[in-house]
């Protein structure tokens, strides 16, 4: 379907054209004098030059064609040249009918649809979830979404971290405590036993007592690093431990994701790579590429035109150890060979960016990828607390994400329960699914690679720009029309027609920018964007909703029609949320 800025400019490049003007001319955009006019043209101005005629005589020439439009009400030239226009009340009527008509509300489904794989989550195993890694999560999940919504293949990916420093850890820790468990006695034979030794409480205690002791106490670390290195070679008594530590970890990652309404395609490991790094490894010191610097293996980076010194990509250690980028670079030889992805997107924290870069240079040289597959970062700020540092419990310890969602979820439901009195069941159940708004809004709101201060009191507010408000505005038309309902009005023979009040209008116009806001968001990799947009339905809506009696409207075809708007307006809020990752109550 056509967007109402298409067939704007399409009137206009006619008239110029028909005018004996260039119709190139004939570009519209919002009016920067909302006081004067919805929208201008400013290509009398800029033809001025090349047609050596003052501005205004060209508007005057173009401006006589639109007299009969059937888009606009007003084109009235303005000195020294701009036309300024307004819509036509019937035209946006019938233009709200199609775009209700319309399955995806005027977002057009792209021609060539892409398989877009999107690395994001990125948890590390046997470490709790903290709140460094909700920004992916939450930003990865609606581009996803959005993704899916244009019409691309998106298959999204955990990544989970499993295959690091981290397991030898826990292994070491596990033995000074329990050294009797048969995964340490180099003699045994038998089955090890299909129950974990450890629970996720345990084991998340262990993490950080080992990490801490090796910090302090060098044999320590030096008995983690042979134990992950054992690992890493597939000693069965570790390989036993790492399928317990593992199967533990991620029954409990699934359930913080489900929490956080966010969802995988794929589990896959950076072990799940590991097979295919040999090989790798050996092409690309066939080709070449790899030479030997200090005993460790490296590929030149570097290219012409850069600002800043890009260090060699390092393969392989002095003592054969992979590390972090050989993982990332193999994981690309396995996604191409498994999905063959047209883009691989990676949705991690900025301050990684360098490593970002060595690697896509790497794979890009080496030919791990194809000639025209996009490798693109999106790397997001850090998000802080009150003080402007990295977010931190009240003691300063590490946040972690299922305590950070139970205060919020605690202050939504105080918030509920303070604005009136819902049954205790529902006024619980109502604050998960606000708190949830007001913790992903929080964030998507912000251009995603900027620093943002996670502030509970304004996430949390029903007023302003916040994920609560938005969804307060969903439940305000939801109930306006059950309220209907139950008193036994139907939608039968209704339709929207022209605007009734300006405040109609202008609802009715910036629902019109739902097909290119999501586009954008899109291209751009911008959720922000559709925040910014769901904020100034909102908002006109609100002030539609002051404006206007609705139910008290006697007109019935009138009625009907701002009831048909209040259900376009509930579907494209909806849907805006949904690709953004939360979702609306009934009640509030
Ligand atoms: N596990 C990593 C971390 O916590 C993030 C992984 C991001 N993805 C990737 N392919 N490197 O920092």
């Amino acid at each position: 379907m056509k967007k109402l800025m298409e067939i704007m400019a399409e009137e206009l490049s006619s008239a110029f054209e028909k005018a004996g003007y260039n119709p190139e001319y004939g570009k519209v955009t919002v009016s920067n004098r909302p006081d004067l006019c919805e929208f201008q043209c400013n290509g009398a101005m800029a033809g001025a030059k090349a047609y050596k005629k003052a501005p205004f005589m060209i508007a005057d020439d173009v401006v006589a064609y639109l007299k009969d439009s059937s888009v606009f009400s007003k084109a009235e030239v303005v000195k020294p040249g701009f036309i300024n226009l307004n819509v036509k009340g019937d035209f946006l009527g019938e233009y709200m009918r199609k775009m209700a008509e319309d399955e995806t509300f005027s977002v057009n489904r792209t021609e060539e649809p892409k398989t877009i794989m999107i690395d994001y989550g990125g948890p590390n195993v046997a470490k709790p979830l903290h709140v460094g890694h909700l920004r992916s999560a939450i930003i990865g999940e609606s581009i996803k979404r959005i993704g899916r919504y244009v019409g691309h293949r998106v298959i999204g990916d955990v990544h989970l971290g499993d295959w690091g420093l981290q397991m030898g850890l826990i292994i070491t820790e596990l033995k000074h405590r329990k050294p009797e468990l048969v995964y340490f006695d180099d003699s045994y034979q038998g089955e090890y036993p299909a129950e974990a030794p450890f629970t996720i409480g345990e084991l998340e205690e262990i993490y950080p007592c080992a990490s801490a002791r090796s910090k302090e106490d060098e044999a320590y670390r030096d008995e983690a690093l042979e134990a992950t290195h054992l690992l890493q070679q597939g000693k069965p008594g570790y390989m036993a431990l790492w399928n317990h530590i593992m199967q533990v970890s991620v029954t409990d990652l699934k359930r913080n994701y489900d929490n956080l309404k966010v969802s995988f395609d794929l589990w896959k490991k950076e072990s799940d790579a590991q097979p295919y790094i040999p090989d790798m490894v050996r092409n690309m010191k066939d080709q070449g590429y790899a030479y030997e610097d200090q005993g460790a293996l490296v590929v030149d980076v570097k290219e012409e035109g850069d600002t800043k010194e890009i260090p060699p990509c390092m393969l392989l250690k002095s003592d054969g150890a992979s590390l972090y980028t050989t993982t990332d670079l193999a994981t690309i030889v396995e996604r191409m060979k498994l999905y063959h992805p047209d883009e691989i997107l990676y949705v991690v924290d900025k301050r990684q960016e360098l490593h970002f870069i060595q690697v896509f240079r790497c794979a890009r040289k080496t030919g791990l990828v194809e000639k025209d597959t996009k490798l693109s970062f999106l790397g997001f700020g850090t998000m802080n607390g009150k003080d402007g540092k990295p977010f931190k419990t009240r003691e300063g310890g590490v946040m972690r994400l299922e305590n950070l969602i139970a205060d919020i979820d605690e202050e939504m439901y105080r918030k509920i329960v303070e604005n009136r009195s819902v049954r205790d069941k529902d006024a619980r159940e109502t604050a998960e699914i606000v708190g949830l708004s007001a913790i992903k809004y929080g964030d998507l709101s912000n251009q995603a690679t900027k620093d943002y201060i996670f502030d509970v009191d304004r996430f949390t507010s029903f007023e302003g720009n916040t994920g609560p408000y938005i969804l307060y505005t969903i439940v305000r038309i939801k109930s306006i029309l059950s309220r209907y309902a139950r008193e036994g009005g139907t939608m039968e023979d209704g339709a929207i027609l022209a605007p009734a009040n300006d405040s109609q209008k202008n609802l009715m116009l910036e629902l019109t920018k739902f097909g290119s806001t999501v586009e954008t968001a899109f291209e751009e990799k911008a959720p922000h964007k559709i925040c910014a947009y769901i904020y100034e339905v909102s908002n006109a809506f609100n002030s539609f909703y002051h404006e206007t009696k609705i139910l008290s409207e006697e007109d019935p075809a009138r009625k009907k029609s701002f009831l048909k708007l209040l259900e376009l307006t509930r579907d494209i809020l909806e849907t805006a949320i949904d690709l953004l990752g939360f979702s609306a109550p009934e009640r509030m």
